[in-house]
């Protein structure tokens, strides 16, 4: 229970309560801390921890006498340096090997057994390689009194103001029987969601952004301002131990990682214990199927012989460790040089900058192009022909290009130039004022590339689904000027197919029984098929299931296809337009000519949800309802649940201890509901609607 002092004024109550107050409130602080970065579980919401920071502030400034140098108010960082002071590791700190396949594991295991004068397994700590930068953390009877990076391993630089304001990082040790003097090492770094934040704040602000999450902690922490790192969100995991002095060295790395973790200190939760280089190579399996996943990025997995008694006996070779190896992952990442930057245009004439690359291998695969989106995006990254370039491919996503490396844009650099004509049709290519995308101003009927991308479309899986209508076959059917709509697929004869290129007769055959087969769909199939632009999958289903007949829709004006869910002026006018033309009513009308058909009732079943298109939010604790039965009250009633307030949430479901978001829906002057308030509501609508 909190301490029922500070409903006096500060001037009422007895410096002694005062003290009492400032302790408490250091300690709440801190155990917040401790919850969020330790245990990876926030206790209380952002506004709540702001609050009593603030009070503390507040008391520290009324009574200075009460600053205590591990007050979390110490963190906010001070004036700049002129330069950081160089620092001698009392015990140096060193790099790790590398492996980089089975062979490489399996010989480190038989090299620590050979060392060990062992038969038996070895016993390994396994954890994460951890993309940052290495630090090293003095603690003085559990008080961080010093921080330093790693620098060339004997002497590094002197960061400790900066340290101070990473909140990860505890200012005094959990315990009442510190270490006379301890180095704890580990690795400073930003979460992945913490680096798309920095770098879209960046952005806003005209300024640079940073390639990736290392780069943007090494460019946090290297910061002569310590007032700028304190605006950063730094992490931190432990991994390892210089100098101790006054504590006995736990047996192993795993009672170390224990140790470290019960002194508030954070560790990493992927380790593990393991047997052998077999239990070696599925730790590196395990987490390599989860990379992608984690919140920050790693670049391999580390082995550590788990005994340090083995490890003092194996002792090192030059200056890295012969009882550890980093076994590292592909890399997501690498160099390479813009050969040029062609277009590419979309079925809708949008036209896309594409860089075309000197090949180059990136996570196992060999990247020659990547997309640049838009000119904006060409502009924003400032890419030129002749640059070299950081390519990443990460997981299944499209090769993106990162960054440009400025050191090396040779003198002869070109710069992009959106070309005036489409390259495919020769129309002009026109970028409407507010878009971020230009258009070949050609259309369906001029422009061959459109024609391709819109025929695709439509053959998709998910629009009409034709099985064996590849890429190539459509390229070659609009090349010869077979077809041009997509009604004109369904002419296609068997003769005229067996003669295109790769095609045999019996390919030919299964494209036209694929052809027949698709003749059977539904209505949503056949209005995504048709690609109106801003009608994606879901707006087709609600199209259909709103409308239930075509010809209903394809007469709707503005204001009907506004009834429908989730449609907006901008949908619904595309939708408009596509109707209105002539030619579109005509494909239509060769479509069905051609036996593409579907149940007329499809519509009529639509049950109307009284909440849907209703955005709800939930905070703070209900009296009687759980998270999940609110959530799911909500849902059955048609309304989604989000996360975050917005000017699109409908309603804030707030109970006790709602923290910032009711203040913002307070704010934004959203309706604001307690439980009894949403029963109410979720009634109502129920009843009006039966
Ligand atoms: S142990 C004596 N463990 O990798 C061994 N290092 O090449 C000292 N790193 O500079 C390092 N994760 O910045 C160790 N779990 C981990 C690590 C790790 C990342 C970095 C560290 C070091 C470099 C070694």
């Amino acid at each position: 229970m909190q301490p029922d002092l500070f409903a006096n004024t500060s001037q009422q109550a007895g410096s002694e309560h005062v003290a009492q107050r400032a302790t408490w409130l250091r300690a709440e602080l801190n155990r917040h801390n401790h919850a969020y970065y330790v245990l990876d579980h926030p206790s209380i919401p952002d506004a709540e921890y702001d609050r009593l920071f603030l009070e503390l502030v507040g008391l520290e400034r009324a009574h200075p006498e009460l600053l205590a140098p591990d007050s979390p108010t110490q963190r906010v960082g001070g004036a700049p340096l002129p330069q950081f002071e160089q620092v001698t590791h009392a015990v140096p700190m060193l790099s790790l090997g590398n492996g980089f396949d089975d062979e490489d594991i399996v010989a480190f295991d038989r090299r620590v057994r050979e060392g060990l004068q062992l038969d038996d397994e070895v016993e390994y700590a396994t954890e994460l390689k951890f993309d940052g930068l290495a630090i090293n953390l003095r603690y003085e009877d559990g008080v961080l009194v010093h921080a330093a990076t790693r620098g060339d391993g004997a002497t590094g630089e002197n960061v400790t103001a900066n340290i101070r304001t990473v909140r990860a990082i505890p200012l005094r040790l959990q315990t009442a029987t510190p270490p006379k003097v301890i180095d704890i090492r580990g690795e400073v770094m930003m979460f992945k969601a913490d680096f798309a934040k920095l770098n879209a704040r960046q952005r806003e602000a005209g300024q640079k952004e940073f390639a990736n999450p290392r780069n943007a902690a090494a460019g946090s922490l290297r910061q002569l301002d310590s007032r700028i790192t304190a605006q950063r969100s730094l992490r931190f995991f432990a991994y390892g131990i210089g100098l101790l002095e006054g504590a006995d060295m736990p047996a192993s790395h795993a009672a170390l990682m224990d140790w470290y973790a019960g002194l508030g200190v954070p560790v990493c939760v992927e380790r593990a214990v393991v047997k052998g280089a077999a239990g070696l190579l599925d730790f590196y399996q395990a987490i390599g199927s989860k990379r992608n996943a984690l919140a920050y990025e790693i670049d391999g997995v580390v082995y550590k012989a788990n005994r340090l008694q083995d490890q003092q006996k194996l002792g090192y070779v030059s200056r890295a460790p012969r009882f550890a190896i980093a076994h590292k992952f592909p890399a997501q990442e690498a160099m390479t040089v813009v050969q040029g930057i062609d277009v590419q245009i979309g079925r809708t004439g949008a036209v896309t900058p594409v860089a075309r690359l000197a090949p180059v291998a990136v996570a196992g695969v060999t990247v020659t192009n990547a997309t640049l989106h838009n000119e904006d995006e060409v502009r924003r990254k400032d890419v030129q022909i002749g640059d070299t370039v950081i390519v990443r491919r990460a997981g299944d996503v499209i090769p993106e290009i990162v960054a440009v490396v400025p050191e090396r844009r040779p003198t002869d650099a070109q710069p992009f130039v959106m070309p005036v004509l489409c390259p495919i049709c020769g129309s002009p290519i026109v970028r409407a004022e507010d878009e971020a995308v230009a258009r070949c101003s050609g259309g369906y009927i001029k422009c061959a590339a459109q024609r391709k991308g819109g025929l695709q479309h439509f053959v998709s899986r998910r629009a009409m689904d034709i099985e064996g209508m590849g890429e190539q076959l459509i390229d070659q059917l609009v090349d010869k000027n077979i077809v041009t709509t997509a009604a004109d697929l369904y002419r296609l004869g068997l003769t005229a197919l067996a003669e295109l290129d790769r095609m045999a007769d019996k390919s030919a055959q299964n494209v036209l029984s694929a052809l027949e087969k698709s003749k059977a769909t539904t209505l949503a199939r056949f209005i995504y098929a048709l690609g109106i632009r801003h009608v994606g999958e879901a707006t087709a289903k609600e199209l259909a299931r709103h409308f239930g007949k075509l010809d209903v829709l394809m007469d709707a004006s503005v204001e009907d296809l506004m009834e429908v869910a989730d449609i907006g002026p901008v949908v619904a006018l595309s939708v408009r337009q596509f109707f209105a033309d002539p030619l579109s009513r005509e494909l239509v009308e060769q479509l069905r000519a051609a036996g593409i058909h579907w149940s007329e009732h499809e519509g009529v079943e639509k049950v109307v949800k009284p909440m849907q298109g209703k955005t709800f939010v939930l905070t703070g604790t209900l009296p009687t309802l759980t998270r999940d039965a609110a959530a799911e009250m909500i849902e059955h009633a048609g309304g989604k649940v989000a996360g975050s307030v917005s000017k699109k949430t409908s309603y804030v479901v707030a109970g006790e201890e709602a923290g910032s978001k009711l203040a913002k829906a307070q704010e934004l002057g959203i309706v604001i509901l307690d439980e009894t308030g949403l029963i109410e509501l979720l009634k109502e609508v129920h009843e009006e609607n039966h």
